[in-house]
């Protein structure tokens, strides 16, 4: 991808085989909402010229304890939806399906990593069980003080309980903050002073590739750092689930089982109103530390549940089960695992493990067992199922699915043609979903009983998305035509900040284009009106579809006392997609003197990275350097280091700005490592 001055965008890649929808689609989910694509022209028209009866019929659908006076209000960059209203999303979760005599049907399936004598550990959860168990925590939480509005910080692995904790959170008002299980102690640091939290909840452990991973040993190096810098927590709760050796704070410390044993099962849903805070998730941006994002209750609660009843066609009572192999930690799993998916009644499924743990056969081993219908992973898993082989899904008997989906990043035509094939045996659509952390939902897809799927586009704005293709000054591009990606008009499940920077929530979203909120993602459409995603435009790198900024690895290096300076971008990578490439000048005294030497180091350089954001964000490749490429006003010469990455170097370049030739020379006669 190569941008010009106007922010137009030249694309390269060129696909044209296109696949209907089949025929029985229909008839094997129990019925498609969206039948055809003039179907899907029509709503979608409707939904734009008149969103506010578009939602509000939507709305209808769910319980609300007191009905908005208004579906929509507008003062970019403020959006409110359903002014007025109150409901609560574990209500809608939960007590709803309840209410409707629906309380033993099966809501929850979670089964562990651990394979004791060939068998995983399986726990089912009705509506009921679900019911009993967040009400108990809830109170909990009450009796720990947390009262509406505080915000508790989730730090835990994919244990049902962590489900639990974020409907419990729901339940009674508070705002929780979950951090993924791979971050480091800093990242909880960084997070809980950001939300000035008090309570953290987290695991004694969790299993992770037939590991354990220390999650409270994390929890406890954050608390010293919190407590050295003089921030209040009042309480950890902790989890029992490896039972590995952990250190124990008295007063601080509480064991999740022994609060939950005196609890009462009986607590009310607290009424929230539609704009009343649902959850904050840290999301990385170009510069800075981590964003937290705020999502609110009534817009994203309609917006998830109709994204996952149409994207997923999710029908209740048809034996459908509904498996999104992403983390809570990531907002995939806040939307597509829990509060879109237990509106619509159909169980949802959740793992706790790697998916080559004992070995790499195991999605398909849980696909088979469980009968699952519609399965949503990420492009990332794709590339490496693939390269692990097809005897693996071939062993197993996968006949139950009828839909597939993938989310992160853009797809490969290659790895999209082989799921296709080996995971959907050729019957199951495909939907590529395009959305953010930022935009709570699905927002660009296909429907899959209405829309033709070419493999490698997002094809289709869902309803309510008015999404466009446009150049720097906000005009409209041409077919074919790259640009900046734009939503030009507020969705329900649009973030509605970022927590307690205002300013930095106006800039990155709506001021490159006046009057739009601006992706960060270059793309184009093609002469359907498909569109193609072609990657972020800023300095964000999206590795295994999660995004890291690249100033925050840039500060983690030189934070190790060898390094004074480093600039890290993006290269290709055969599984990831995007790895990461961190080009370093050290500190002279640090300067490794053999071959040896420079492995050692860049071992430690890996591992400290590690330390300070997480796994995620370790290096690929590591190239030390006497300078770096710099324009004669100081700025890194990114899009060189870019090149010289990804090994696509083009001589012809402008180089004109370059303060010193020879960096580039240097850094071309370098040695990858
Ligand atoms: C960025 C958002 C949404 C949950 C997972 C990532 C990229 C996401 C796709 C897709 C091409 C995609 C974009 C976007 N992205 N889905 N289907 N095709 N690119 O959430 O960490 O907020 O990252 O992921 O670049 O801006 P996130």
């Amino acid at each position: 991808m190569t941008q010009t001055d106007a922010g137009s965008i030249e694309s390269v890649l060129k696909e044209d085989r296109v696949f209907e929808p089949a025929a029985n689609f229909s008839e094997s989910v129990g019925g498609a909402y969206i039948n055809s694509l003039d179907q899907y022209h029509q709503l979608h028209k409707q939904s734009i010229e008149d969103p506010q009866g578009f939602w509000a019929t939507i709305a209808e659908e769910l319980d609300w304890s007191t009905k908005w006076s208004k579906v929509l209000e507008w003062n970019l960059p403020d959006a409110k939806w359903f002014v007025g209203g109150k409901t609560n999303i574990c209500h809608n979760c939960i007590d709803r399906q309840i209410n409707s005599g629906h309380g033993d049907q099966l809501a929850l399936i979670w089964e562990g990593e651990p394979m004791p004598e060939g068998k995983p550990e399986v726990r089912n959860f009705s509506y009921n069980d679900l019911k009993r168990e967040v009400c108990k925590f809830a109170n909990v939480l009450k009796d720990q003080g947390v009262t509406k509005g505080d915000i508790v910080t989730i730090y835990m692995g994919m244990v049902p309980e962590l489900t639990i904790a974020m409907l419990a959170c729901a339940r009674i008002g508070a705002v929780h903050s979950i951090i993924f299980g791979g971050f480091s102690a800093q990242a909880i640091v960084d997070r809980v002073v950001d939300a000035n939290s008090k309570t953290i909840i987290t695991c004694d452990g969790g299993y992770r590739r037939g590991k354990v991973v220390p999650l409270k040993d994390n929890v406890d190096d954050a608390c010293t750092q919190l407590a050295d810098s003089g921030h209040d927590l009042k309480s950890v709760i902790v989890l029992k689930r490896c039972e590995n050796n952990i250190n124990w704070t008295e007063g601080r410390d509480h064991w999740w089982d022994e609060l939950v044993g005196n609890a009462s099962d009986n607590c009310d849903c607290e009424p929230m109103d539609s704009e009343d805070m649902l959850f904050l998730l840290y999301t990385s941006g170009s510069t800075g530390k981590p964003k937290g994002i705020v999502h609110t209750t009534g817009g994203y609660m309609v917006y998830t549940y109709l994204t996952s009843k149409y994207v997923f066609n999710l029908v209740p009572n048809t034996d459908q089960v509904f498996w999104c192999t992403a983390d809570i930690g990531w907002v995939t799993g806040h939307s597509y695992i829990v509060y879109g998916i237990l509106p619509n009644r159909v169980p949802t499924l959740m793992y706790e493990g790697a998916p080559n743990f004992p070995a790499e056969d195991r999605f398909w081993d849980i696909v088979s067992r469980h009968k699952v219908t519609q399965f949503y992973t990420a492009p990332t898993a794709i590339r490496a199922f693939m390269k692990w082989g097809s005897e693996h899904p071939a062993k197993h008997d996968l006949s139950s699915l009828k839909l597939l989906g993938t989310v992160g990043e853009p797809i490969n035509p290659e790895a999209w043609m082989w799921y296709r094939k080996m995971i959907g045996g050729e019957r199951c659509p495909i939907v590529d979903t395009w959305w953010q952390t930022e935009t709570g939902g699905h927002m660009i897809t296909p429907l899959p009983g209405a829309t033709p799927t070419v493999p490698g586009s997002c094809t289709l704005p869902f309803f309510g998305v008015d999404a466009a293709i446009v150049n720097d000054r906000g005009e409209e591009q041409p077919a074919n035509v790259g640009g900046l990606l734009v939503i030009r008009k507020p969705w329900p499940a649009m973030l509605r900040g970022i927590y307690g920077d205002r300013e930095r929530f106006i800039d990155t979203y709506f001021s490159r284009i006046k009057g739009m909120y601006f992706a960060g993602d270059g793309a184009r459409r093609d002469e359907r009106g498909y569109f193609w995603i072609m990657g972020r435009v800023d300095d964000v790198i999206n590795v295994s579809g999660h995004r890291l900024g690249t100033m925050e690895v840039e500060s983690a290096l030189v934070s190790h006392e060898a390094v004074v300076e480093a600039a890290v971008v993006g290269m290709p990578h055969e599984i990831k997609g995007t790895g990461i490439a961190a080009f370093c000048t050290l500190e002279p005294h640090h300067v490794p003197n053999s071959d040896d030497e420079v492995a050692k180091l860049k071992e430690i350089l890996r591992a400290h990275v590690g330390k300070e954001i997480g796994a995620i964000a370790k290096p690929d490749v590591i190239r030390f350097t006497d300078a770096l490429p710099k324009t004669r006003s100081g700025k890194i010469m990114r899009r060189l280091l870019r090149d010289i990455a990804s090994g696509s170097e083009d001589k012809t370049q402008d180089t004109s700005t370059l303060e010193d030739l020879s960096v580039l020379e240097k850094l071309r006669e370098s040695e990858e490592g």
